[in-house]
């Protein structure tokens, strides 16, 4: 399914992202489902598997924010599209050593030569800062794609600051076909197996201006 890409990326970074970041992964650590922070969330595959379907809407500079361990989106954007540069980034210092690793282990294997959000928004005091990271990062004809279960009312609370903060904000919940087909499959297994509101990512969309139809299917 997937296609064979070049081996050559983008120049790449990894910068660790400071204290409030740091703080944000000890949050993670000793929240409920620590291991999930030495894996890969499911709303980063989804974005994965997006960003491989769409990459030909990713130009110029792309940043991936709380890509985790492994910052799986922005590398697909990374090997797949046509962009200068991609820029990876979370704020667990772990998660930029294991990506660091896993380049240089695929470079070393020949498939590397040498952004998007798929980040929490369910921790509440954090929120506003990934709202105004966007905003400060955001070209004038940019476009930030949040990948994120509903989880309650996060992910309402998360599009509301981020309105508030004069962000244009749409929501899609039918992206990708096979992603659709998938939810509806798992929909049939019954809330044990799969509970949408904590499995299924929602595609956010955020602009500085009137959204474009790139996204669409
Ligand atoms: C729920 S995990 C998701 C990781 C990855 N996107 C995935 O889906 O596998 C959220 C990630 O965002 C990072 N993160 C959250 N808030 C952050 C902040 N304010 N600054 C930097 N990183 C942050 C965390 O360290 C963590 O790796």
């Amino acid at each position: 399914m997937t296609p064979d890409y070049p081996a050559s990326l983008p120049s790449f970074r990894a910068p660790s992202l400071g204290r409030e970041a740091a703080g944000m992964a000890s949050d993670l650590l000793e929240g409920s489902r620590p291991s999930r922070i030495l894996g890969v969330w499911p709303s980063e595959e989804v974005m994965a598997h997006y960003c491989l379907q769409k990459r030909h809407m990713f130009k110029g500079a792309v940043c991936e924010l709380g890509g985790g361990m492994t910052c799986l989106g922005g590398l697909m954007v990374a090997i797949s599209a046509d962009v200068k540069e991609v820029l990876l980034s979370d704020g667990n210092e772990k998660s930029i050593q294991n990506v660091r690793a896993l380049i240089e282990r695929n470079r070393q294997a020949g498939k590397f030569g040498s952004t998007r959000v798929s980040s929490s928004l369910f921790l509440d005091q954090y929120r506003g800062s990934l709202v105004d990271a966007i905003r400060r990062l955001l070209q004038p004809n940019g476009m930030a794609l949040v990948f994120a279960p509903l989880r309650g009312e996060t992910l309402r609370l998360f599009c509301q600051l981020a309105q508030q903060s004069g962000l244009c904000v749409s929501q899609h919940q039918q992206y990708d076909a096979e992603v659709w087909d998938v939810h509806l499959k798992m929909l049939r297994e019954g809330k044990q197996a799969y509970d949408e509101n904590i499995h299924y990512p929602l595609l956010i969309t955020l602009t500085k201006g009137p959204q474009p139809d790139r996204h669409a299917q």
